[in-house]
């Protein structure tokens, strides 16, 4: 700011004074050379809120010849410097009061080192590139949200809510959304899925429509439990928009009884029952089956997996007050969601009601995840909570509950979610031949390091997940650096669970010094259940042409950083 007062103090006088001796005028035209200089660094930095803006000072050459003439010309480019800087200070000026105006599209295209790394906050726009390596959350973190909004990631961490910070970031503001882009964008209306949620940045989206994404693994096991924006989602079909106000859950009653239709009110009235479960989708790893043989499914990598505190009514309070009891041994759960297919073909999935209706078994009409009511995208009004089941019988946004002698008709429960032999292609698959996946095998993953990624000499931080179906508990992780030839034992993290309840997923961390002289290390996890169950160590012996089931040992190479 000194600089800039000096400037001007330095252009006023220049137009007043136009008989400066000779010497004067060489020395103030030093001045302002350098001056001129620093004039544009500040406009540089004040109106690069344009990114097409050009710094309008001229390109001025001091000769240091004194002839008299010469002397009068530089005199006259002195007063015309004057005169541009005063009009370049005078559009700086402006720049910084008309902020420059972007569209969200402009901010989406800036989401790298090589073409900037812009962020919005608000309807301000940030060019934080210079800032990235300085993020004291690590670069990679403050990526995620390159070329779109901050407001996610700052809901995640609370940290950045504190005025150091924003004045940290004002340093980098370069301008304003347009104001059709100030709120955020809704899809085209012609679209089946235009009036889907906004979806968290940080997801990695395996395909948009219908929507279907998983959080980096690095997000995945910074906490125990999955905040709601980056919970994995899986979606079949469109988001239902349903109104809390309209809803209804019909529940059909036994032959002769009543059935019921609940409204959200309805059922707040039964016991509130609030439990932790990790969902896990069967597709989950399957980009690393896929490397064995190709298969048919969306490309999942180890994310398909979250974990939420739910809270509902119990599905057994609710069957027990239509009339159900537990007879029928061999009868199934029958749900159907709200959201359906253009032929109005709704998603379905069944449970056997021997677990529906035992109380141990924990399955819930829930209404709430941590705390919060159904995000849109997991289920808003009411999803199923089966524990220890697989993710595709957690049916979304209820609608309908009943009981049947007979599994649910539904594709997703007879023609899909099913394990197969490797010898079985889609020539020969015999979808009647094998039963619907209900629980699932042991499961375990690592999520730091990265895969490829370079880890530091002398000690590696090893940190993933380890899960299993059926309420069994994880009672170790194994992990090696030497591709499976040694093991050493991870500790476990993570709430401790009631035995054959385990819903949750255990997070697991290994401190583990790397040998001397090692350039890579070929890390290799494997977790154990309570029935001792242990996962198998390659893919291709459980190669299926859904690629469902992936649990073989979570293998990834590193390279070591060598010394200097
Ligand atoms: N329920 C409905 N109505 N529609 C769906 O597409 N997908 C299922 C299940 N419930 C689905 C559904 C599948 S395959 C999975 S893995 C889980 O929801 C995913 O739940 P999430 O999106 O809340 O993570």
């Amino acid at each position: 700011m000194g600089e800039r007062r000096g400037l001007k103090g330095l252009q006023k006088q220049c137009s007043a004074t136009m008989l400066l001796l000779h010497r004067a005028v060489v020395s103030a035209f030093r001045h302002a050379c350098r001056f001129k200089s620093t004039s544009s660094k500040l406009c540089i930095q004040a109106c690069s809120t344009n990114d097409s803006f050009q710094p309008q000072c001229p390109s001025l050459t001091f000769s240091g010849n004194n002839s008299s003439t010469r002397g009068w010309r530089v005199m006259g480019t002195l007063l015309g410097l004057g005169a541009v800087l005063a009009y370049h200070d005078h559009r700086c000026k402006a720049a910084q009061e008309l902020p420059r105006i972007y569209t969200r599209e402009e901010v989406r295209s800036h989401s790298s080192p090589e073409t900037r790394i812009w962020v919005t906050l608000g309807s301000e726009v940030f060019d934080v590139t210079e800032f990235v390596d300085l993020h004291p959350g690590g670069p990679s973190k403050l990526m995620l949200a390159a070329g779109g909004p901050l407001e996610p990631f700052w809901a995640l961490y609370a940290v950045h809510n504190q005025s150091h910070v924003r004045e940290i970031l004002a340093q980098y503001k370069i301008g304003e959304l347009s104001p059709e882009d100030k709120a955020p964008s809704t899809l085209k209306t012609s679209d089946p899925y235009a009036d889907d949620p906004i979806r968290h940045p940080a997801l990695k989206v395996n395909s948009q429509r219908p929507f279907n994404a998983e959080p980096p693994p690095e997000l995945l096991t910074e906490n125990y439990i999955t905040p709601n924006p980056i919970f994995f989602t899986r979606n079949h079909l469109p988001v239902p928009n349903l109104d809390p106000d309209t809803y209804r859950l019909h529940v059909e009653g036994p032959p002769g009884g009543q059935s019921l239709s609940l409204s959200l009110d309805d059922l707040y009235q039964f016991p509130k029952h609030e439990i932790t479960v990790t969902l896990q989708c069967a597709g989950n790893r399957r980009s690393e089956m896929t490397q064995v043989k190709e298969v048919r499914g969306l490309e999942w990598s180890i994310g398909a997996i979250s974990t939420a505190h739910w809270a509902g009514a119990r599905l057994c309070d609710v069957l027990a007050q239509a009339g159900h009891q537990l007879c029928e041994t061999e009868a199934h759960v029958c749900f159907e969601g709200l959201d359906s297919d253009p032929t109005g073909t709704a998603y379905g999935a069944s449970i056997p009601l021997a677990r529906a209706m035992d109380p141990e078994a924990e399955v819930l009409l829930a209404y709430e995840m941590n705390g919060q009511p159904l995000p849109r995208d997991h289920g808003f009004p009411v999803r199923v909570v089966v524990p220890g089941v697989v993710g595709a019988r957690h049916v979304k946004w209820l609608g309908k509950v009943s009981v049947a002698s007979e599994e649910s008709y539904s594709h997703w429960q007879r023609r899909d979610y099913k394990g197969f032999s490797p010898s079985v292609d889609w020539d020969t698959v015999d979808f009647d031949s094998a039963p619907s996946i209900q629980e699932l095998p042991v499961q375990s993953a690592i999520t730091e390091p990265k895969d490829g990624a370079t880890v530091e000499s002398g000690e590696v931080t090893i940190k993933g997940y380890a899960w299993s179906g059926g309420g069994r508990a994880v009672i170790r992780v194994d992990v090696s650096l030497d591709g499976g030839l040694t093991w050493q034992v991870a500790k476990l993290d993570g709430e401790e669970q009631c035995p054959r309840k385990a819903w949750a997923w255990r997070l697991w961390e290994l401190q583990a010094p790397v040998p001397a002289g090692q350039k890579e290390l070929n890390i290799v996890c494997k977790a154990i259940d309570d029935s001792y169950n242990v996962q198998p160590d390659t893919m291709a012996p459980i190669w299926n042409l859904r690629g469902v089931l992936s649990n073989a040992w979570h293998r990834i190479h590193v390279h070591v950083r060598a010394n200097p």
